[in-house]
């Protein structure tokens, strides 16, 4: 290949892309042959007018401002049990979903493509450390609460676990130096996403990580859908008997896998899409709302509202924008597989960002400039299947107990939040359970030994959980 390929070169210059070639006479054969085989795999007319939207603000702004302006809190919401009433009720769909699991029609998605920029470690997320006795890490504890589900309801449960090319081939290497956590190895499927390449935000022209590779990043977890299907997972899951997918994200150290009261609820409001709230703390805290938009819900994202209409009420005095999305879901196997089968691609949403790239001399160089990012960077998100569901249902969680994400190095929703959280879960457990804990004291508790208050009471009773296991100088 001593040309580019007339065919691609034309495509190139028909899209104003062939600068992504212009280092090719440097590039050898095997080199060519990559470079070739990412450009094909982009979709040039769909980026040409990505960026030509993303010049005008004005009109996106506009259509936000209706969203916004239409935007009510939604109607449709299971709030956290209160009276008695509320309790037999939550307790009775518990056990709905603990019927479903125990008939093993649940698979648990993990998505674990992400960067995880702001937390700054430089192995996948997944792979941080975060017990606060053991330094158990994130997979650990979900390997440990997937363990404790399949022996508690003796089934299987199906873990599949969404990676990118920037996280692969380490969470693949880190489960198998941990023999997959004592899971059955055919239990855990790591299946990739895809990637998007980054534009320069001056003239929308493809960016160059190398001279002879595009700057690809994986293209957000709404690239979920297309990577379950490429994978042939959705068709594992429909051969397997799966009809409730659990879907979380790899960052939150207390969710709840496989909440049957989640999945009773989807079940018995024949719900195609679920989606676990918490009530936002302050107006401004960064977390996109749930809310109803012309008769169907949707999220609006945090950075879409000006600090006054994020404080915004309505009639009733309630706050319009509460209802902060934890994304935890439970989707519908063959809702997923309706999104899929129609080539459900999501929306693309653009955000800009500094992106390391070659620059036309062939330097590379490292854009910091925070107040004029150099490129767009485009990403599908998963929650854009809201508003494609027909019957969608939003249930309310514990905030304390269920969403403690580690997000950032430091303050909110940093490993130092989370790593407490855990510590003060586990510590009312013990005092619920009769318990307290020795002063100057750490507690962590593996799911593998208890899954909740009740688990724990009952073994500290019969001797199977002594204190000193769960307690160590902190
Ligand atoms: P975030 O939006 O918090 O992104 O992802 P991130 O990459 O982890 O962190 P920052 O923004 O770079 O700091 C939320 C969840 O979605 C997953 C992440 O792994 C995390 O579980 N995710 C995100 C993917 O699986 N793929 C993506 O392309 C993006």
């Amino acid at each position: 290949m001593s040309t580019v390929p007339a065919t691609l070169h034309e495509r190139l210059k028909l899209f104003s892309q062939t600068s992504t070639v212009r280092f090719w006479s440097r590039l050898d054969e095997a080199e060519r042959l990559q470079l070739v085989t990412e450009l094909e795999s982009v979709d040039l007319k769909q980026l040409q007018e990505i960026w030509q939207s993303s010049q005008k603000k004005t009109n996106e702004g506009l259509s936000t401002a209706e969203r916004i302006q239409k935007a009510s809190a939604p109607k449709t919401v299971i709030r956290q049990a209160k009276s008695p009433e509320d309790v037999a009720s939550w307790q009775a769909t518990l056990e709905l979903g603990e019927s479903e699991l125990r008939d093993g029609k649940v698979a648990v998605v993990t998505v674990a493509g992400g960067q995880g920029t702001r937390l700054g470690f430089d192995h996948p997320k997944g792979m941080f450390p975060i017990g606060p006795i053991s330094d158990r890490t994130l997979f650990q504890i979900f390997a440990e609460q997937i363990q404790a589900r399949r022996q508690r309801y003796g089934a299987s449960l199906l873990w599949l676990i969404m990676t990118s090319d920037a996280t692969h081939a380490e969470t693949v290497d880190f489960f198998e130096s941990k023999q997959y956590f004592g899971l059955p190895t055919d239990s855990v499927a790591f299946f990739m996403q895809g990637s998007l390449p980054a534009l320069d935000a001056a003239t929308g022209e493809i960016l160059l990580s190398g001279p002879g590779s595009l700057a690809l990043s994986p293209d957000g977890h709404g690239g979920l859908i297309m990577a379950l299907r490429n994978s042939g997972l959705l068709d594992r899951m429909t051969q397997e008997g799966v009809d409730h997918v659990f879907y979380h994200q790899v960052d939150n150290p207390t969710v709840i896998i496989a909440d049957p009261a989640l999945i009773g609820f989807h079940l018995q409001q024949k719900s195609m899409l679920t989606t676990n709230v918490v009530c936002k703390t302050s107006p401004t805290e960064r977390m996109g709302v749930l809310v109803d938009v012309d008769g169907h819900t949707e999220i609006i994202e945090y950075s879409e509202l000006t600090p006054e209409q994020a404080a915004s009420h309505d009639a009733t005095g309630q706050w319009i924008f509460w209802a902060g999305n934890t994304a935890i879901h439970v989707f519908d196997r063959k809702f997923l597989q309706r999104l899929a089968e129609d080539g459900c691609r999501l929306p693309l949403h653009i955000a800009r960002k500094n992106v390391p790239y070659l620059d036309a001399s062939g330097q590379f160089m490292q854009p910091s400039d925070a107040s004029n990012p150099n490129a767009i960077k485009l990403e599908r998100f998963i929650f854009d299947a809201l508003p494609l569901a027909e019957r969608t249902l939003i249930v309310e969680g514990n905030r304390d107990r269920e969403f403690n994400p580690v997000k950032n190095k430091s303050g909110a929703d940093s490993a130092e939040t989370a790593r407490a959280a855990l510590n003060r879960i586990a510590t009312e457990w013990l005092k619920e359970s009769g318990h307290s804990l020795p002063e100057g004291h750490a507690i962590e508790i593996s799911p593998l030994q208890a899954l909740d208050a009740a688990e724990l009471k009952q073994k500290l009773a019969s001797g199977k959980v002594l204190i000193s296991e769960i307690t160590a100088p902190a």
